[in-house]
């Protein structure tokens, strides 16, 4: 695509600089009253019409293919740093604001594809037109023409000197740019609690600071890279008017006719052009390099691990799930989980309590290997799960987590999420499964209703959606953090009827605030500070009165 780009720059710019070659023939045609040679002069306006033509065919020709090119890049860079979004680590997600990466993939990569869009469309034709009036100026006059050639390069320099200035500029109006993005889609995601906390003078004061700084960089920005081209031309001008003169004083004196001169001085202002523009190009392309350097940014993200050479791809398991001395910490100065050690057979339930903030959701984590252990391991049927394939291994786990996961879509596309192969007798069992079928039923179109926002379903109906997924992948192990905390009253019997079913026979980790919910756990786990400091039945706990105890009694009382 360069290729045609280039051919088709060539020919454009050569047809179009042939036009002053026969607009000054046409001149010297026309000497005086009476003297003016008609039939030349028409014969010339059809060659003047033709390469007219050719010019602009051939210019639409490279504007198309320089489209194509920057889009096509744009396109790449997108799919790249999606990709890169998948294969990193939680950790890397964790640690971007999301709106951020957002605007990284979107709008920057469409800053890059302006910016290389200029480039090629620009500064290619650009440099061809800058050679080829070289050359038919020293055909013209060597003596000017070495003036024109040598002089107006030096009007890049202040342009150079100014784009070395707003760069920076450049680099901190699209870090605004990001800050802003993902401050609003923040607000955006939890309109609700800013609403509940009266948070929205302090968000517009937020706001309006950060759109403040966006202005100011802008403007700095535009401050500097717009006195590029004004010097540019100012030089320019200067040089034009010498070269007029020098001409005119030529034709005086019979060394230049003056169709000859008219083509010089159109030649001289043809290579100017580039110089000028260039400037301005250059501009474009330091605002797209500053948007190509974020975009990096997240495509070098370090992939996760790749699975250790040798990972076997296990496809089943009993479920039995054995933690040895594990410790963790996501910022290696705080430790989150210390020393845990645990023995699940195969079916068991343990349930896991403690505070908030106590790790709980870190475990699950580290079980499904969304961050590894620092010290210790984990292992499934007695393989340590570094051994297993990261894929292959998620796939062993249902996970069901407090708030669930609904995409755009159909209820029947959601349900068949993570098996997209599934047949709808499989679907509606499933649904059966998860109590969810009569609900689904007395939907307007049943399971071909589009879900479409957050409000078209309760907390409670979703919840069963993401249940009957789990039923319908049919995975060896569950975890369930939190899955019914969000949940109002009415669908929480629902929801737990069908996480019973769903858990029978399987090998469970259950986070659960209620402790209502997990009396039947075969172990209980009391995490407090990333610690394990009870362990046991509902019946053991209780009779050692400790923290399970003491939490258990007083949501006891208060349900009473
Ligand atoms: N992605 C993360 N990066 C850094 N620290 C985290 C991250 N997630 C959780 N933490 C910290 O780890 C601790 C345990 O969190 P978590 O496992 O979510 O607790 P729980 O689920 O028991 O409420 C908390 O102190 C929390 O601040
Ligand atoms: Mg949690």
């Amino acid at each position: 695509m360069l290729l045609i780009c280039g051919v088709s720059a060539v020919i454009s710019v050569g047809a179009f600089l042939l036009l002053p070659v026969i607009t000054g023939r046409v001149i010297d045609q026309i000497i005086g009253a009476g003297q003016v040679d008609f039939d030349a002069v028409i014969v010339l306006l059809r060659h003047f019409a033709a390469l007219l033509a050719t010019a602009a065919v051939f210019q639409w020709i490279m504007l198309v293919q320089a489209r194509r090119i920057s889009a096509g890049v744009a396109q790449d860079l997108r799919r790249d740093a999606f990709g890169c979004i998948h294969k990193a680590p939680l950790e890397a997600l964790d640690r971007h604001p999301h709106g951020d990466v957002v605007s990284r993939l979107i709008s920057d990569a469409e800053t890059v594809a302006d910016g290389l869009l200029q480039a090629i469309s620009g500064l290619l034709p650009g440099f061809v037109t800058v050679l080829v009036t070289m050359v038919l100026m020293l055909l013209l006059d060597l003596r000017i023409a070495l003036f024109v050639i040598v002089v107006t390069p030096l009007s890049i320099l202040p342009a150079r000197f100014i784009a070395r200035r707003t760069r920076r500029h450049f680099q901190a109006q699209n870090a605004v740019q990001g800050k802003m993005s993902a401050f609003v889609s923040e607000l955006v995601q939890n309109r609700a609690q800013v609403m509940a906390t009266n948070y929205e003078e302090r968000a517009q004061a937020i706001f309006d600071a950060e759109n403040e700084r966006f202005f100011k960089a802008n403007v700095r920005a535009t401050f500097y890279s717009s006195l590029a081209n004004p010097t540019t031309r100012f030089v320019n001008g200067i040089i034009y008017a010498a070269v007029a003169i020098f001409g005119a004083l030529s034709a005086v004196s019979g060394v230049l006719t003056i169709g000859s001169l008219s083509a010089f001085l159109a030649y001289a202002h043809q290579y100017t052009r580039p110089f000028n523009e260039g400037a301005a190009h250059l501009t474009q392309l330091q605002a797209a390099w500053a948007a190509l350097e974020r975009i990096y940014a997240v495509i070098d993200w370090p992939a996760e691990a790749a699975d250790a050479p040798g990972a076997v791809h296990l496809t089943d398991c009993a479920g039995e799930v054995s933690l040895r001395h594990v410790s963790f910490a996501y910022d290696k100065d705080r430790p989150v989980l210390q020393d845990i050690s645990l023995d699940v057979s195969k079916g068991a339930h343990v349930a896991i309590v403690g505070p908030t903030g106590s790790g709980k959701t870190t475990l699950m984590n580290l079980l499904m290997r969304f961050y590894d252990a620092d010290q210790g391991e984990i292992s499934v049927d007695g393989r340590a799960i570094a051994q297993i394939e990261r894929g292959a291994l998620r796939r062993l786990y249902g996970m069901v987590l407090q708030d669930s996961w609904i995409r755009r879509g159909t209820v029947r596309e959601n349900i068949a999420y993570g098996r997209p192969d599934a047949t709808m007798e499989e679907i509606i069992e499933a649904a059966k499964a998860a109590h969810a079928h009569s609900f689904i039923m007395g939907l307007r179109q049943g399971y071909d209703t589009l879900i479409t926002g957050e409000d078209s379903l309760s907390a409670g109906q979703r919840q069963l959606i993401s249940i009957a997924r789990v039923f319908l992948a049919k995975p060896a192990m569950l975890l369930l953090d939190e899955a019914t905390s969000s949940i109002d009253t009415r669908t929480e019997i629902l929801v737990q009827d069908s996480l019973r079913r769903l858990m029978g026979g399987r090998t469970s980790f259950i986070v659960a605030h209620r402790l209502g919910t997990i009396k039947g756990a075969s172990v209980i786990l009391v995490m407090e500070r990333g610690r394990v400091i009870e362990q046991g039945t509902h019946g053991e706990l209780l009779a050692q009165n400790g923290l399970y105890g003491r939490l258990y009694k007083s949501q006891f009382e208060n349900a009473k």
